[in-house]
């Protein structure tokens, strides 16, 4: 079997070791393996170069090779990446190179050497994008077109639940697109009958910990530890002044990284999407907290908010205006920090380096095992065991909270999300 993985959405750490684990899963299986540069915009774009034969040589240890990168003349993915994408890019020259030797080609060969300590890496080493072709049919029947070209026939997919859903949709729509493509002459009767069926399962990569059916998702753990040493260097100044600071935390329709991060790093308030303060005088509320707080001898003030944070009307709630809130009605010396994507960049940590590493490895069992009666699945972790679940109930119950947010059913929110922890 032929088997491809890609990256896609927001980047999230954990995605190159996702990458890794699946290459190698994916070769101890017998699969010929290869990776899908930037994410379904890469699928779409296929390989137009076919100067480049789509070789791998492996183990690859020539200096002369790394002379053909800097030239301009690499000809295979071990090359491009590790010495284009990754060494040159780290010692500022990976322009040069990356911008000539992978021009034109997308889909790409990759190899067990190729993917060696990828684990460490922060992001995503293959690239991602957030394609608007994809979202088209005409996009996808070309991303079909491209990957029968290359013979491969199995997908695995990082992203986040808009990636995931365009994982499923193309699944369903392969049969059509191979249909179309034999009807116009572009692909031959032998890969008509070879190619009827996409497999496809996706691993859910998001720092912001927003997938249902799910406990974590890849890149969560490292965001939150992110999150909490920012907060300890906060601490340290705040305490010395004696000041109040506001920090501003990722998480569109999501207040997990805002919730754990308060609990780990000792929020006095805290700002999430899903549970909205309950009343319309929610800052009477927040500054009686933070008034009890000092009056029992706190030092220093902190207020977290998620960047999806809203009142029960659904107005913003704004880190500046929380601020303004502090400093007018407490007289406190108030500041905002947003974190912004410190956040989300970064080595891993060592839970998004074995998450990704078990359920790459359970992506590619999965991949293995799919019929066209199976569903799409998605990879996830329930209690510590990986797990498979139907990608498309995780996604309807993860928009369905989404949904009852923006219809101020905050109850049925919060259910949706996690009732025990959260309540
Ligand atoms: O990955 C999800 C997320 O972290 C959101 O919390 C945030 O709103 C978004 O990504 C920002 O992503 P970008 O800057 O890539 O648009």
């Amino acid at each position: 079997m032929k088997l491809a993985v890609l990256t896609s959405g927001g980047d999230s750490a954990g995605m190159s070791a996702v990458v890794r684990a699946v290459v190698k899963a994916g070769i101890l299986s017998g699969c010929e393996t290869w990776i899908v540069r930037e994410g379904y915009e890469g699928l779409v774009r296929g390989n137009t170069d076919t100067q480049i034969p789509p070789t791998i040589e492996e183990p690859f240890a020539d200096p002369a090779a790394r002379q053909r990168v800097r030239s301009g003349k690499a000809t295979n993915l071990v090359e491009n990446l590790r010495f284009g994408d990754g060494d040159l890019l780290r010692d500022g020259t990976g322009d040069h190179a990356r911008g000539r030797t992978l021009k034109g080609r997308y889909i790409v060969r990759a190899g067990w050497d190729d993917v060696r300590g990828w684990f460490a890496e922060g992001g995503t080493l293959i690239g991602t994008a957030r394609s608007k072709t994809f979202r088209t049919p005409a996009g996808r029947l070309a991303a079909a077109y491209n990957l029968i070209k290359e013979g491969i026939d199995a997908l695995v997919v990082c992203g986040g639940d808009g990636s995931l859903t365009g994982a499923d949709l193309f699944r369903s729509e392969w049969p059509s697109f191979v249909t179309t493509l034999h009807s116009e002459g572009k692909i031959t009767d032998e890969q008509l009958s070879k190619h009827g069926h996409l497999r496809i399962v996706g691993l859910v990569g998001s720092i912001d910990n927003d997938m249902s059916l799910t406990d974590l998702t890849i890149g969560a753990p490292t965001a939150l530890h992110r999150i909490c040493e920012a907060i300890d260097n906060i601490n340290s100044t705040a305490a010395s002044h004696s000041r109040a600071f506001v920090l501003e935390v990722m998480g569109r329709h999501c207040g997990w990284l805002a919730l754990l991060a308060g609990v780990s790093a000792g929020a006095d308030f805290i700002f999430i999407p899903e549970r909205p303060p309950q009343t319309d005088s929610w800052e009477d509320e927040m500054c009686d907290a933070i008034q009890m707080h000092r009056e029992v001898g706190k030092r220093k003030t902190l207020v977290i908010v998620a960047e999806g944070a809203h009142d029960s009307n659904l107005k913003p709630i704004r880190a500046d205006y929380v601020r303004d809130v502090l400093t007018e009605r407490l007289g406190l010396d108030s500041r905002v920090t947003t974190l912004g994507h410190i956040q989300r960049g970064g080595r891993p940590c060592a839970y998004d380096r074995i998450l990704p590493t078990l359920q790459g490895i359970e992506a590619v069992k999965a991949v293995l095992e799919a019929t066209p009666d199976t569903p799409s699945y998605m990879i996830g972790v329930s209690e510590n065991k990986i797990t498979r679940v139907p990608l498309m109930e995780a996604v309807a119950m993860t928009r369905a909270v989404a949904d009852a947010i923006a219809a101020k059913d905050f109850a049925k929110a919060m259910s949706l999300r996690d009732p025990e922890f959260l309540q």
